[in-house]
C-alpha cells in the first residue's frame, strides 16, 4: 500500500480506478500511488497524497480525476510486439478473409497507447496490399487516456522507440527522420489509422462490427470479471468468424465461452 495514504484513502482510489478504467490495484501495487500521483497533487497546488483524496472526494468527477486515472495507465508499447499476431494477420487472416470473399475489413486496435500496433497493422496490410486489390481496409485505434492518443495521431517516434521491434527495411520505407532523432511515420500509413477515445468499461455497440480485434496487453490490469464482461462485449462486436488477438500472457479460457482457441495457430482466437 502506499506509505503516504491511510488505508481508507487507499481504498477510496482503488475503487474511483476500477470502477472508471477497470485497473485493479492491489496493495502490493500501492506504491505506483506515490510515484505517478505525486506530480499530479504537485501540479495542481496540492501538499501530498492525501490532500489529492480529499480534493477528489468532494468532487469525484471533476477533471483532476480523469488526470488521476490517466496517469495511472501503463501506455508501454512496441512496433510489432510479439511478431506473431502479424505474422498470423498476413499469413492466415487475409487468406481466410480473401477466400469468403471479404471486400471491406474493419480491425480495431483497443487500447492502442501510442499507436504502434495500429500503425504495425497498417504496415503489414501494406506490405500485402497487391494480393487483395479488391479489399477495402478501415484500422481504428481507441484507448482511455487522451495524451497517448495525441502521440498515436502525430505518428512521431524516437530513436529509442523506433529501435524496438520496427524493421530496418519497414523504417525505410515509411519513415522519414525528422529533428532531434525522431522519426515520422508517412502519410500513407498515418492515413490508414484513425484514433480516438474510447473506454472498453463502456458500450462500444455504436462502433460498428469488426472483423479482427487486437485487445493486447490491457486486460491484464483487469479483475476476472471485467475481463469477462469485456471479451462478451468485444465478441457481440464482432462479425464471423471473428478474429482476436490477446496479449501473450492473456486468454479467454475460463474467462469467455464466446471464443474459442485457434489450435493450429497459437494465440489467436475466433468467435465460437
Ligand atoms: C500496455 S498498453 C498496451 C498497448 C498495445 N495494445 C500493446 O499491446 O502494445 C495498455 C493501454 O491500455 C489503455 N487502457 C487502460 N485501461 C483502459 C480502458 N478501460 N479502456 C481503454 N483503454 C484502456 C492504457 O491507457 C494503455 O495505453
Amino acid at each position: 500500500m502506499s506509505a503516504a495514504l491511510a488505508p481508507d484513502e487507499f481504498q477510496f482510489l482503488a475503487d474511483l480506478l476500477k470502477q472508471r478504467s477497470g485497473l485493479a490495484l492491489t496493495p502490493d501495487k500501492g506504491y505506483l500511488l506515490d510515484t505517478r500521483l505525486t506530480p499530479i497533487a504537485k501540479a495542481n497546488g496540492l501538499a501530498d497524497l492525501r490532500e489529492l483524496v480529499a480534493k477528489l472526494r468532494a468532487n469525484p468527477s471533476a477533471p483532476l480525476a480523469y488526470q488521476v486515472i490517466e496517469s495511472m495507465t501503463t501506455n508501454e508499447s512496441m512496433f510489432f510486439r510479439d511478431s506473431k499476431p502479424f505474422e498470423q494477420l498476413s499469413k492466415v487472416i487475409l487468406p481466410a478473409l480473401k477466400e469468403r470473399g471479404a471486400t471491406s475489413v474493419r480491425i480495431w486496435s483497443a487500447a492502442c497507447s501510442t499507436g504502434q500496433e495500429a500503425y504495425s497493422i497498417a504496415m503489414t496490410l501494406k506490405e500485402e496490399s497487391l494480393k487483395y486489390p479488391n479489399m477495402k481496409f478501415e484500422i481504428v485505434g481507441t484507448d482511455l487516456a487522451e495524451k497517448v492518443l495525441e502521440r498515436a495521431r502525430a505518428g512521431i517516434y524516437s530513436q529509442f522507440e523506433i529501435q524496438r521491434g520496427l524493421p530496418i527495411t519497414m523504417l525505410m520505407k515509411y519513415f522519414t527522420q525528422r529533428a532531434n532523432n525522431n522519426w515520422e511515420i508517412n502519410d500513407a500509413i498515418k492515413a490508414m489509422a484513425k484514433f480516438s477515445t474510447g473506454n472498453l468499461l463502456m458500450p462500444f455497440a455504436a462502433a460498428g462490427k469488426f472483423d479482427i480485434i487486437f485487445c493486447r496487453n490491457v486486460l491484464i490490469y483487469f479483475d476476472e470479471k471485467t475481463k469477462s464482461d469485456v471479451m462478451n462485449r468485444l465478441a457481440a462486436c464482432m462479425n464471423a468468424p471473428g478474429y482476436l488477438f490477446l496479449g501473450t500472457s492473456e486468454t479467454t479460457n475460463a474467462l469467455c465461452d464466446k471464443f474459442k482457441v485457434m489450435e493450429e495457430h497459437r494465440g489467436m482466437f475466433t468467435l465460437a
